[in-house]
């Protein structure tokens, strides 16, 4: 639905997808970063909400099942998407999901911009590959990784809840 003209460079859309299990419905401009939109529908409005929701940093997200970072995305592309954040990705009670646990364990959550978006790029190549290698790790989360970020306690973290999750 067209809130302005839509030529106009602040014509907004009504966008709806599912984040975290529920459904959403937002005004977002032709410009609007799924990033954008999900801090506005996730109330993080500061950086410690952002951080929480895995929003700062590369703000990788599960879009559809598959990571993406979520400022390089348009919100009106993901119209109808299934979105997970970091924030969404514990129970309701609170407990971690076992790769978070191996994340802590690991030592692997020292930057909070940065953590949360190589958990969840961690949890697509677990998906698709559940018995990655080492080198496939690295590979993998290389896009995720700043100059200063501790590659190597991420991959234990990936390699120790692999190895988990066949025990
Ligand atoms: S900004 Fe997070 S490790 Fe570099």
């Amino acid at each position: 639905m067209s809130v302005f003209s839509p030529s106009s460079p602040l014509s907004l859309s009504l966008v709806r997808m599912t984040v975290n299990g529920r459904p959403v419905e937002r005004e977002a401009a032709a410009s609007t970063t799924l990033a954008e939109y999900l801090a506005g529908a996730l109330k993080a409005e500061t950086p410690e909400r952002r951080r929480a929701e895995g929003l700062e940093g590369p703000a990788v997200v599960m879009m559809n099942g598959e990571s993406v970072k979520a400022g390089l995305v348009l919100a009106v592309s993901a119209a109808s998407a299934q979105i997970r954040s970091y924030g969404g990705l514990a129970r309701h009670d609170g407990v971690l999901t076992p790769l978070q646990r191996a994340f802590h364990e690991a030592g692997a959550m020292l930057c909070p911009d940065c953590a949360p978006s190589l958990v969840m790029s961690a949890l697509d190549l677990l998906n698709r590959n559940p018995i990655p290698s080492e080198a496939e790790i690295r590979d993998w989360l290389e896009d995720s990784l700043c100059p200063v970020s501790d590659a190597d306690r991420a991959v234990a973290a990936v390699l120790a809840a692999a190895a988990a999750t066949r025990s």
